[in-house]
């Protein structure tokens, strides 16, 4: 296997931010960047050399993708599968189409996952009404209900047995919530942390495993994280097993996010994966030696991957459009002159045209003598905007 190096044409399904950041640490590399999406404001559109506006199942606009690079990746989980096959045909995918099957299905993640022993919550597929209804009863008190595909930032979820007792009209709204599609049914765990663990693998088979972070959500969207998580080394240590050998057992190659709970009991669960950069590491670009959008670049070049290793504590905040908004729906511009005046604070915006309420526009990140540090600092800047 030789490496790809710089000059090479890079491509990447997805233009959100995720594939901006990607491209943004390409570019710093010396890489070509060609994406698809189908919104041709796409937010990497402005970093890259060419973009294709084309849906996530066209496998034409996959083909015409894949004929100018030399390797293809994503940013985004909804690729159709026709659309892998298609850009494969033309040069590396990384990672696999087979891989993403798996993954972008949580019914089939699941079970891949607890087919390979590692620690999951209780859970039930349901296809139907009636299995919906079925799986809350057999769970018992409180449930998420996630659609199979296509979910992100709690959308495609319901929750239900939060006010007591499950009623018909709960569960007929958790089958909407659906899409009156396939999906599972989660019992709720006790969380006492969320962390995730980012885990990246070459295709020579080099490893890379993140210092785990702490998440921590508001209303089922990532609030803000920090590297590194303020948990006891033990259970670090687990954690990064656990994803060292989700990597290993895939063959990975690229980047895998693994999203996993502490429960208060103190077990540690995978929740969800996710086969590209992932929210909780964007502190990776201030916290680590080597940050998740360029391991990423490395990985899919098949490069040496960078050293992982905490550099000084950071953290993120998101910033959802909710702060471009007054009450009353008309626009607001953010104090970013008083957030930036908190130290050790920077500002990354994703050249989003459009406001609005839960969309992530940007993140603020912070670095601190400690975690604690990070934190206290990135929330006093985004309180202040
Ligand atoms: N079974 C569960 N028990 C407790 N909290 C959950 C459960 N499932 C999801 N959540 C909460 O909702 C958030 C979003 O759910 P997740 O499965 O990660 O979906 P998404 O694709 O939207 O990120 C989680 O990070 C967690 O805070
Ligand atoms: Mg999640």
């Amino acid at each position: 296997m030789s490496a790809l190096l710089p000059g090479a044409t890079i491509g990447i399904f997805g233009g959100g931010q995720l594939g901006r950041m990607m491209a943004m640490a390409a570019r710093g590399m010396g890489y070509r960047i060609l994406v698809l999406d189908p919104d041709p404001g796409c937010p990497a559109r402005f970093v890259v050399d060419g973009c294709i506006e084309a849906a996530w199942d066209d496998s034409r606009g996959a083909a015409m993708l894949a004929r100018g690079c030399d390797v293809v990746t994503l940013e985004i989980e909804q690729i159709g599968e026709h659309s892998m096959a298609s850009a494969a045909t033309f040069c590396p995918v990384r990672p696999s189409g087979a891989l993403l099957a798996i993954i972008q299905d949580r019914i089939e993640q699941k079970n891949w996952l607890h087919k390979h022993g590692f620690p999951i919550g209780d859970f039930r597929a349901v296809r139907s009404l009636d299995e919906v209804r079925t799986a809350i009863a057999e769970l018992g008190g409180k449930c998420f209900c996630k659609s199979a595909t296509g979910g992100y930032d709690g959308r495609g979820q319901g929750k239900v047995g939060f006010s007591g007792a499950v009623s018909e009209d709960e569960v007929r709204g958790a089958w909407e919530a659906l899409g009156e599609g396939p999906g599972v049914v989660e019992k709720a765990v006790g969380l006492a942390r969320e962390i995730s663990v980012m885990v990246a693998r070459s295709p020579a088979g080099e490893v890379k495993v993140y210092p785990a972070a702490w998440n921590h959500h508001e209303n089922q969207i990532l609030d803000w994280s920090v590297i590194p998580a303020a948990i006891p080394p033990e259970m670090e240590s687990d954690a990064r097993e656990i994803a060292y050998e989700i990597a290993d057992t895939f063959q990975l190659e690229g980047l895998l996010a693994v999203e996993m709970f502490v429960t208060s009991d103190g077990r540690l669960l995978v929740n969800e994966l996710a086969p590209r950069p992932h929210n909780s590491y964007h502190q990776s670009e201030r916290a680590c030696v080597t940050s998740q959008f360029e391991q990423a670049i490395r990985a899919v070049c098949d490069l040496p991957l960078g050293d992982v290793d905490v550099v000084q504590p950071a953290a993120i905040a998101n910033l959802l459009g909710d702060i471009w908004l007054n009450p009353d729906g008309s626009p607001r511009q953010p104090a970013f002159d008083k957030a930036l005046a908190v130290p050790g604070v920077r500002l990354h915006l994703y050249e989003k045209l459009k406001p609005r309420k839960g969309r992530k526009m940007g993140h603020l990140s912070a670095v601190g003598a400690t975690p604690e540090d990070a934190v206290e600092r990135v929330l006093r800047a985004k309180a202040v905007l």
